[in-house]
């Protein structure tokens, strides 16, 4: 398990406000006849004049041959994360999850919200919104990972939601994924004991029908098996002696 000091705590407070002022300006750009491609090159260009770099662009796991080729994470509708953007152009009701990373001055932060195209509001991601907000409430120094599954799971289900257990929150800071694994399903009391100094990336993933999901033919774009939509929001937070910090907020 890894603790960050203060100067380290500094340079991801720095960093994480930041990368929620880019991802909130991506936001409003996607709108309908808006590429997912045109979203991720504006994700670069406002990474870049900020002094940071992409920390997903480039970033390979075991189980998959090629980097991932961009800065952001599109995924519309069945599809969960890591979605690759795209010439596909959204549309009006589309639920569009877009997740950011970013490296500054050598530290990297981790963001995702999801949005509705066009007007209206949408309950799925209500919901998961809500579910992550449960969850960074179950923080503090003395907690266990398992206590921050279970609140979120617990809420989900209650509101009928699906909630993916292939996919998990994890530490983040000096590397894109760090220990431990923080899952959004558990048990109270169970999994590790989260300390003062770690800092975890919190991200719920709920569907509108079965929790299931598979890799798509692309090798990194996560998609609901019955073709239900899913919505993800994810913060990078900062476990304190009585609660946590969130990072990547404005
Ligand atoms: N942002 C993802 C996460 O929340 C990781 C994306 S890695 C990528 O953990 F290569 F798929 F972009
Ligand atoms: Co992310
Ligand atoms: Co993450």
């Amino acid at each position: 398990m890894i603790i960050k000091n203060q100067k380290e705590l500094k340079i991801l407070r720095e960093g994480g406000k930041k990368l929620a002022a880019i991802l909130n300006e991506i936001a409003h750009h996607a709108v309908a006849g808006v590429s997912a491609r045109e979203l991720d090159a504006l994700a670069e260009k406002l990474i870049l004049k900020a002094g940071g770099k992409p920390s997903f662009k480039g970033y390979r796991t075991d189980n998959v041959l090629t980097s991932y080729p961009a800065s952001l994470c599109v995924s519309i509708n069945d599809e969960v994360v890591h979605g690759l953007p795209t010439d596909k152009v959204l549309k009006n009701g589309d639920v569009v999850g877009l997740d950011i990373g970013m490296w500054y001055k050598g530290l990297c932060t981790d963001t995702a919200l999801t949005v509705l195209v066009g007007s209206g509001t949408n309950k799925l991601i209500e919901a998961t919104k809500k579910s992550l907000e449960i969850g960074i409430a179950q923080i503090s120094a003395g907690a266990h990972v398992g206590d921050i599954g279970f609140a979120i799971q617990n809420f989900l289900e209650k509101e009928n939601f699906g909630v993916v257990r292939e996919l998990v929150g994890h530490g983040v800071g000096r590397a894109v994924h760090e220990d431990p694994e923080i899952p959004n399903f558990g048990k109270k009391g169970t999994g590790a004991e989260l300390v003062e100094g770690m800092v975890i990336a919190l991200e719920p993933m709920a569907t509108d029908g079965s929790p299931k999901v598979k890799i798509s033919p692309d090798c990194w774009t996560w998609v609901t098996r019955d073709g239900s939509r899913a919505a993800h929001f994810e913060h990078t937070v900062a476990v304190t002696k009585d609660g946590a910090e969130i990072l990547t907020q404005l």
